[in-house]
């Protein structure tokens, strides 16, 4: 069946040339890219075989160049071999092969959720994924995620919401800091060294969630805020300095305009003298 499904396809681009196919899926996106045989073949392929092509279309992977062959193997040249075990083709993995099958590219959140209740429940009810982040419309990631809709389908949504409320808070003050640190950046402070700090900072936290422990999460919050409060330190002080330079400013440029007049009517009375002379 496979094999008779795979030939009609195979003529039938070779009947209409594959330019034809190219021209019209022809990609309009930022970052153009040549269409590989994958996508070329299953974009003209009915329902669950042709859905992935649109639905990765706009996902995270396909702006950072991640295709179907990065994923599932094989060969994105050759018609006639794209799919064959031979050049490297896994095809589908099954839903608890999944986590090792995205944890190839993603090896930290593979460890931790490896190492979490949900990781621990694979195939007993637990999450994996592709339960949260879908398989072919990944989006970038957020605590949008978290939420009553999706994290009720298992278990109450209390430990969720806990969680949700201490990487909220880290979340915001990351944002805050962000924008400071623009606002510096503008009136030409450096700043290269605490936006370092903050996105590393960052990173661990984004780091904290796949443990769905909750106290694992409050002390890695507590942490990471502790380190952002260093930050935030350092900014109240420059902005002080600034402040106190504005003031200083201010006040010079009224001593400037005061020798101004002073000088004008200085040359007035002289001027008025010289005449009277
Ligand atoms: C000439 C057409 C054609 C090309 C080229 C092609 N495919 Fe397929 N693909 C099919 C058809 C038809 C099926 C369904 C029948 C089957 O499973 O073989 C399929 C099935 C699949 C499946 C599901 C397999 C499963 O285990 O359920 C995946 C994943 C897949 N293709 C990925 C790819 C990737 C990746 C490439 C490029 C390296 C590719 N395909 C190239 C036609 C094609
Ligand atoms: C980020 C990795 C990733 C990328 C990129 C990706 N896939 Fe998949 N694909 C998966 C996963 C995971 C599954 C299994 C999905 C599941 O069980 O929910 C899958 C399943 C499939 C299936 C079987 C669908 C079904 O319902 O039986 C096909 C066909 C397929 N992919 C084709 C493609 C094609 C074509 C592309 C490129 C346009 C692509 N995939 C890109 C991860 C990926
Ligand atoms: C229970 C739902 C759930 C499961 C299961 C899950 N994730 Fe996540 N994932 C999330 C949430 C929520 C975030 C956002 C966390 C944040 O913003 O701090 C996230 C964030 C991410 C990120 C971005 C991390 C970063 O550093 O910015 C990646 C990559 C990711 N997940 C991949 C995976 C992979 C791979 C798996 C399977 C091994 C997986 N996720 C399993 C919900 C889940
Ligand atoms: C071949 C390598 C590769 C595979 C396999 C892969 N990804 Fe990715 N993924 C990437 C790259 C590269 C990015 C973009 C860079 C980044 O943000 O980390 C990315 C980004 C993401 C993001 C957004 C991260 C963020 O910062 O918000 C999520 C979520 C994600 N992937 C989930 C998955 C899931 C789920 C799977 C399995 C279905 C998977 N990935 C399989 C390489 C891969
Ligand atoms: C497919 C089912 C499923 C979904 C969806 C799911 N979970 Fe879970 N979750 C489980 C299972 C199974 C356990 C382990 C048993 C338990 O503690 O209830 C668990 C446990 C937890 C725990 C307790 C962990 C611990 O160390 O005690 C938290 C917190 C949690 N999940 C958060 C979430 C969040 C947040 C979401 C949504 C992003 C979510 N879950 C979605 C199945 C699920």
């Amino acid at each position: 069946m496979r094999t008779i499904i795979l030939c009609l396809a195979s003529l039938m681009l070779a009947v209409f040339g594959a330019g034809a196919v190219l021209a019209e899926e022809a990609p309009v996106s930022a970052a153009p890219q040549a269409q590989t045989v994958c996508q070329q073949c299953h974009a003209g392929l009915p329902g669950h075989l042709g859905a992935p092509v649109k639905d990765w279309g706009g996902s995270v992977h396909s702006e950072n160049g991640i295709s179907c062959h990065d994923c599932h193997g094989g060969d994105p040249t050759d018609f006639a071999m794209a799919m064959s075990p031979e050049r490297g083709f896994i095809g589908a993995p099954e839903p608890n092969a999944i986590p090792d099958f995205c944890g190839r590219c993603h090896i930290g959140v593979r460890q931790d959720y490896g190492d979490s209740k949900h990781g621990k429940a694979l195939g007993k009810g637990g999450p994996q994924c592709v339960t949260c982040h879908g398989n072919h419309a990944v989006k970038r990631a957020s605590l949008a995620l978290i939420n009553d809709k999706d994290c009720t389908r298992c278990h109450s949504y209390e430990r969720a919401a806990r969680i949700r409320d201490a990487l909220e808070t880290t979340d915001g003050i990351i944002a805050e800091l962000e924008k400071e640190l623009d606002g510096l950046h503008r009136v030409g402070i450096a700043v290269k060294a605490m936006r370092g700090k903050v996105f590393s900072a960052r990173n661990s936290f984004h780091r904290l969630f796949h443990s769905v422990d909750v106290d694992k999460v409050h002390e890695g919050t507590a942490a990471v805020q502790a380190d952002l409060e260093k930050v935030e330190v350092q900014v109240a002080g420059i902005k002080s300095e600034l402040g106190q330079r504005k003031i200083w400013g201010g006040i010079a440029v009224v001593l400037l305009v005061v020798a101004g007049i002073l000088a004008l009517l200085l040359r007035r009375t002289y001027e008025e003298q010289e005449k009277a002379d």
